[in-house]
C-alpha cells in the first residue's frame, strides 16, 4: 500500500528500528526493493533522485512507482530524494508521491530555512509530509561540487523549530557515494542533536557506514537511512558477472534476472541491520 512518510515514521517511533529510503531508478530495482521489504513484512521507501528522473520523466516514474507501492502488500511510501527547488519538490507532489525532500543544505541558514518554510507551507497544504538538511553531507566524488560541513546542533534546533519539517537529515560523518564501509560517524554530534532537536533525524550516504553502526543507529531518534550506491553496486556488478557468464545472451529479461536478485538479497540485509524483519 502507498503511504506517506509520516505514516512510516509512527510505526518505527518509540522501537529500535529504521525504516531505509533506497534509490531506485526503474522497475528492475523497485521491484527487487518490494520483493526484500515483503519478504521481511515490513515497510520501506523507494527514493528518486536527480539523476531517476532526469532518466525517467517524473510523471512516468511517479506513476509507476505509486502503482508499485499501491500493489505491495507492505507500507511502501514514495519520496523524492534531494529536491534541489520548489518547482521539483511541486511537480512530484503532483505526480503522485507521498513524500519530499527539499535539501537547501548549500544554502546560507537563513536562506535554507525561508525556502523550506514555503516548500512545507505548500507540501503540507498537500498533506505531504516534508524531509530536509540542516548541515551538508558530502559526497566521495569531488565533480558533484557539494561542499560538507557537520549539523551543529543548535543550528538544527532553530532549522527544526522554524521549518517545521517532518523529518531532518543531518551530516554526522556520511559521505554520499562511497564503496567501502569507512565512514566515520560522530554518535557524540547525534547525541547532541537529539539532545536539542525532536524531529526524527535521516542519515544519507548510508553505504559507507560499517554494519556495526548501521545497527547502532537505530538506538537514536534516527528514522530513516538513506541507501543508494550499495545496491546499484548490487546491480551493476552482478548484471557484469552474468553478462560474462553468458555472452551469448541478449534478452535484458533474462540477463536482469540475477541482478534483481542481487538488490533483493542486499535490501533485506540492510534491513536486517536496521531491526526490521
Ligand atoms: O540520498 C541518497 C543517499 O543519501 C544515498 O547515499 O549512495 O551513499 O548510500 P549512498
Ligand atoms: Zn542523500
Amino acid at each position: 500500500m502507498l503511504v506517506t512518510l509520516t505514516e512510516v515514521i509512527d510505526g518505527v517511533k518509540g522501537k529500535e528500528c529504521a525504516i531505509p529510503a533506497f534509490n531506485v531508478f526503474g522497475y528492475e530495482d523497485a521491484a527487487a526493493v518490494i520483493a526484500a521489504a515483503e519478504q521481511l513484512g515490513a515497510p520501506v521507501i523507494l527514493a528518486t533522485n536527480k539523476v531517476a528522473i532526469e532518466h525517467m520523466p517524473i510523471q512516468h516514474l511517479g506513476k509507476l512507482l505509486c502503482s508499485m507501492a499501491e500493489s505491495a502488500s507492505v507500507p511502501v511510501c514514495v519520496h523524492l530524494d534531494h529536491g534541489k527547488d520548489y518547482e521539483t519538490v511541486a511537480e512530484a507532489i503532483m505526480h503522485g508521491y507521498s513524500s519530499v525532500m527539499y535539501d537547501g543544505s548549500q544554502l546560507p541558514l537563513a536562506e535554507n530555512i525561508r525556502t523550506t518554510q514555503e516548500i512545507v507551507k505548500m507540501a503540507h497544504a498537500c498533506g505531504i509530509p516534508v524531509e530536509a538538511e540542516i548541515g551538508s553531507v558530502g559526497y566521495s566524488d569531488p565533480s558533484m561540487n557539494v561542499k560538507a560541513c557537520y549539523t551543529e546542533p543548535e543550528e538544527a534546533r532553530t532549522f527544526a523549530e522554524e521549518t517545521g519539517v517532518d523529518a531532518l537529515a543531518v551530516a554526522v560523518g556520511s559521505v554520499h557515494r562511497m564503496e567501502e564501509q569507512t565512514a566515520e560517524i560522530q554518535f557524540d554530534r547525534l547525541q547532541a542533536i537529539q539532545d536539542l532537536v525532536e524531529t526524527p533525524l535521516v542519515i544519507h550516504g548510508s553505504t559507507g557506514i560499517t554494519d556495526e553502526d548501521v545497527k547502532r543507529l537505530v538506538t537514536f531518534n534516527v528514522v530513516k537511512v538513506n541507501i543508494g550506491t550499495a545496491i546499484r553496486m548490487a546491480f551493476g556488478h552482478t548484471l557484469r558477472e552474468e553478462m560474462n557468464r553468458q555472452p551469448r545472451q541478449f534478452d535484458r529479461i533474462t540477463l536482469f534476472q540475477r541482478p534483481m536478485q542481487a538488490v533483493q538479497d542486499a535490501a533485506v540485509k540492510k534491513m536486517k541491520l536496521l531491526g526490521l524483519g
